[in-house]
């Protein structure tokens, strides 16, 4: 693929947490290309290292073996200046528990983004004010956390995620502390601005909703890529057993 089109690309990455004297191979030798535009989830059950990718991916972590390219940057060759720019400039990412800040309202932990990148207060508050009203919170911007219900702190977290326009949007598990309905609604919200403004969406979840609405599914077990849906495009027909379809076209 042409480097300009690929937001990530993962080869052989690994992810090794050591405890003591016994090390967990989270990550056992993924390799991983998202272009830019797509719309990925990946799932798997517990433990098989949604989180641990999702982090890399963020520049949270480095790996502990292979190569992992963000936006055509190697995180691994990056210091950790350079790392932190990355985040703030280029990912946006949404944390399983919103990770507000409490005492800010819902508009200035929109602004802090761009309070790090050093956007004038005027700009931000605009800014801030405009992703609120995206994500349908434009009435809330003076709200603290405290006094927004769940699906509206996941918003005020997108809408910061989106701050300084990234290339990419990580988000944990967005639909696991929300009510259907609610779960609903931001995936509507994510799915529109994908169609819409081409942001690159990259989901770890448990919720099978959500991969509904993804472009491609990307299942984990222990540590490796046990299927990807971009991966065999047509390349398994499903093979029609002649008692199923009783009545062919
Ligand atoms: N900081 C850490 N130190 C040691 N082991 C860790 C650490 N973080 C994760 N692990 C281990 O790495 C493996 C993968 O964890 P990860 O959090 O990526 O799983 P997950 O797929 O996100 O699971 P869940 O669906 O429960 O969120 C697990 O076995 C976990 O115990
Ligand atoms: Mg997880």
């Amino acid at each position: 693929m042409d480097a300009n089109r690929i937001a990530v690309q993962a080869e052989n990455l690994h992810k090794s947490y050591v405890l003591g004297a016994s090390a967990v191979g989270a990550l056992r030798g993924v390799d991983l290309t998202v272009a830019k535009g797509e719309f990925v989830v990946i799932m798997g059950p517990s433990g098989c290292g949604k989180t641990t990718l999702l982090n890399l991916m963020g520049a949270l972590d480095l790996p502990s073996r292979g190569a992992l390219l963000v936006d055509a940057v190697d995180l691994t060759s990056l210091s950790d200046d350079r790392l932190a720019d990355l985040r703030r400039d280029r990912i946006g990412y949404v944390f399983q528990f919103f990770n507000l800040i409490p005492t800010l309202t819902a508009l200035e932990n929109v602004e802090i983004p761009m309070q790090f990148k050093g956007v004038s207060r005027r700009e931000r508050r605009e800014r801030a004010l405009a992703l609120l009203e995206r994500v349908g919170l434009k009435d809330r911007a003076d709200h603290k956390p405290s006094e927004l219900s769940g699906g509206e702190q996941q918003r005020v977290a997108i809408a910061r995620a989106l701050a300084n326009r990234p290339a990419l949007v990580l988000l944990d598990e967005p639909t696991g502390d929300l009510d259907t309905a609610t779960g609903k609604q931001i995936l509507a919200l994510l799915g529109d601005l994908n169609a819409r403004e081409g942001v690159t969406i990259v989901i770890a979840t448990h919720d099978p909703t959500v991969s509904a609405v993804a472009s491609r599914v990307v299942r984990l077990r222990d540590g490796r890529i046990e299927s990807d849906s971009a991966a065999v495009p047509m390349a398994s027909p499903v093979p029609t057993p002649p008692s199923a379809s009783p009545n062919p076209a």
